[in-house]
């Protein structure tokens, strides 16, 4: 018998005639931006403390070459990207082979998923880990196998035994961790790499690496084949707009990104702030120790309220607020409509926790005076 019409199609017309895949999938989006929140409420947030963006915002250099790049964005940026590439080779002590720019850690996620997951492939990662990983591998097909975090952190021996158990073809993992802002350092992590079986590939996603202890950064050469590291400028250089973050891998890996990537995807502009942001090292001492000093405010805010900062290797603080996901949750409502954004954890018991990013004094300021009454009406709604 043949189909009939899609519903919201007209007689006689087809539907977009979508691959078995993308008909399966949910129209969903990994995050619901704060400005779909903002349209829903209808007013904008007082303190924008959800995203984990730098609110210090990029160096006054990399606004100045950006503006500069503006008035020459009648050009296409250059597809081999080779004056990023070769400064973030320098910046890493290898060569600009071992370096992938792309339009995000998201996008090149999803170039790695493409590159590496068949429909079926296993993949391993922990559960309520970053989820735009776990969006991409359902976006290919991939069978996602979560492994749940122990002590706030992943599991980095469970995600090793499960991606061997299931022949994984990668394995992902944030350190310094989203949601939590919990960390491992060195040791852990190279016998992580000890560990992974042969034919995984590690995507190790580093997006908060500039916040951590020198520890939590591990030596990997370059070289290893087992291991590609992500790197963005959306943190601790702020310019998550701008949409530019690298992966540093074995040359034949990187090379295997030309197949599939947008080669015109990171834009003049992106390219031009990138690149005067990675020079100016001196904004990143001055944003680091900005982001330390809001974090500290953040946790006394929390401890105020007789809530529990958790110590965070990134640039916000995930806070626990002694109940279970139904509290949180309300906590999340009841500080949105004080005109406060933050997010939650989503699985259990990570759930007990709402994550507040690093912010300015103003925002903070902001946080402070909602937190006691949104807390109060969380309790009720909660009924804790
Ligand atoms: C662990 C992790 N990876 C990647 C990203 C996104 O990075 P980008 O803006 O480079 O796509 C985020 C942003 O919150 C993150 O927390």
């Amino acid at each position: 018998m043949p189909a009939g019409p899609a519903s919201g199609t007209k007689a006689g017309m087809t539907g977009p005639r979508l691959t078995p895949l993308a008909a399966g999938l949910p129209a969903s989006v990994p995050f619901t931006g704060p400005e779909a929140l903002e349209r829903r409420m209808g007013r904008r947030f007082l303190a924008r403390l959800g995203a984990n963006e730098s609110p210090f915002g990029p160096s006054p250099a990399a606004v100045a070459a950006m503006a500069h790049a503006a008035a020459e964005a009648w050009m296409y940026g250059d597809p081999d990207m080779a004056d990023l590439r070769a400064a973030l080779a320098g910046q890493h002590a290898t060569t600009p082979d071992h370096v992938i720019p792309g339009e995000g850690i998201d996008a090149l996620l999803g170039l790695i998923v493409r590159l590496v997951v068949a429909p079926g492939d296993p993949v391993v990662t922990s559960d309520g880990a970053y989820p735009t990983f776990a969006f991409h591998v359902a976006g290919f097909g991939g069978v996602l196998h979560r492994v749940p975090y122990a002590g706030d952190r992943p599991d980095l021996p469970a995600l090793a035994d499960r991606a061997r158990a299931k022949a994984a073809k990668l394995l992902y993992l944030a350190n310094p961790d989203n949601p939590m802002g919990s960390w491992h350092e060195d040791a852990a992590l190279r016998d992580l790499v000890a560990a992974l079986p042969e034919g995984t590939l590690l995507v190790l996603d580093e997006a908060y690496a500039e916040f951590a202890p020198e520890a939590a950064v591990p030596a990997i050469d370059p070289d290893d084949p087992r291991v590609i590291r992500l790197r963005t400028f959306s943190k601790a250089h702020g310019l998550a707009g701008l949409r530019v973050g690298y992966g540093i891998g074995a040359p034949p890996l990187v090379a295997a990104f030309e197949k599939v990537r947008n080669h015109f995807g990171l834009g003049r502009v992106a390219q031009a702030g990138a690149l005067a942001a990675l020079a100016d090292r001196d904004w990143i001492g001055t944003v680091r120790d900005r982001v330390a000093a809001a974090k500290d405010a953040i946790a006394r805010i929390a401890r105020a309220s007789g809530l529990t900062p958790l110590p965070s290797a990134t640039n916000f603080v995930a806070v626990d607020c002694g109940g279970d996901g139904r509290l949180a949750r309300a906590l999340v409502a009841a500080l949105a409509s004080r005109g406060v954004f933050v997010r939650m954890p989503t699985v259990a018991p990570l759930d007990r926790c709402i994550r507040i990013t690093a912010g300015q004094p103003e925002a903070l300021a902001v946080l402070e005076a909602a937190l006691p009454p949104a807390l109060s009406e969380a309790r009720s709604v909660a009924g804790t």
